[in-house]
């Protein structure tokens, strides 16, 4: 089943066109990597998708509802969690207190305990402030915080945003384990061997457009490389 359908969509700010004519669709389940180079318009459509964002011209379907217009609170109703670039917790509360912060409105398997169960790393610091955390235990809970809403789609902005390559494996290893649990995933990586690793499916983005959408079993590295920096395929 499709869960998520984005359609022609084209976002701007002011004369500046971010997304141009993006199209694309994720499956119930499936796990799919945005990828491309800095300004390529990847965090604008995590944004669109999310309400956080209004396109300019374009369609987003969800679950087979069209929610271009709808707003993003009623979006994390439906179950669409966002991730976003840069973890923005509550630095005073606890590793549980930001959890339970977005506590369920939705029923599902993610509880406080389920997602420790997942970031094992986060158990000695659950009563702790979330001030005192490294950056690698504050992505973790900010992608428990997301996955506390219990949501049908995640959507996350480049999880592995300086971090440690030690602590982006520990985050990876947990996000695997996500996926196996049946989570559907958009997520944005310019990591593009983890992307690859990860995502059932990758799309690649080069100013605003998508070049270059397949299998990531099927694809070619050095043809998302190409694609990746705009460079035209060797023959
Ligand atoms: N708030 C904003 N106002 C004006 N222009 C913006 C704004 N946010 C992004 N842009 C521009 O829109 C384009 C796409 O930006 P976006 O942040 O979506 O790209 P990205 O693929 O996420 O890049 P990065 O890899 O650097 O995160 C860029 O040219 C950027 O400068
Ligand atoms: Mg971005």
């Amino acid at each position: 089943m499709t869960l998520l359908q984005v359609e022609a969509l084209d976002c701007r700010y002011g004369l500046l066109q971010a997304v141009r004519g993006v199209s694309f669709d994720i499956a119930q389940g499936e796990t799919l990597a945005l990828i491309g180079a800095n300004g390529a318009g990847k965090t604008t459509l995590l944004r669109a998708i999310a309400g956080a964002h209004r396109p300019a011209t374009g369609r987003v379907w969800f679950a087979g509802a069209d929610i271009t217009h709808m707003p993003a609170h009623r979006r994390v109703e439906l179950g669409i969690a966002l991730v976003s670039e840069g973890r923005r917790l509550f630095p005073s509360l606890t590793v549980e207190e930001n959890l339970r912060v977005a506590s369920a409105r939705r029923r599902g398997r993610w509880n406080v305990d389920t997602v420790l169960d997942v970031f094992p790393l986060l158990k000695p610091r659950r009563h702790m402030p979330a001030a005192t955390l490294s950056g690698g235990e504050q992505q973790a809970v900010a992608i428990g915080r997301a996955l506390m809403s219990n949501p049908r789609l995640l959507l996350l902005d480049e999880v592995s945003l300086g971090l440690a390559p030690v602590v982006v494996d520990a985050v990876y290893r947990s996000l695997g384990d996500v996926i196996g649990e049946g989570a559907t995933v958009l997520l944005v990586e310019q990591d593009l061997t983890r992307a690859l690793q990860v995502a059932g499916r990758v799309v690649c983005m080069l100013e605003g457009r998508v070049v270059l959408q397949g299998e990531a079993a099927s694809l070619d590295r050095d043809r998302v490389v190409s694609a990746y920096f705009g460079l035209r395929r060797p023959a």
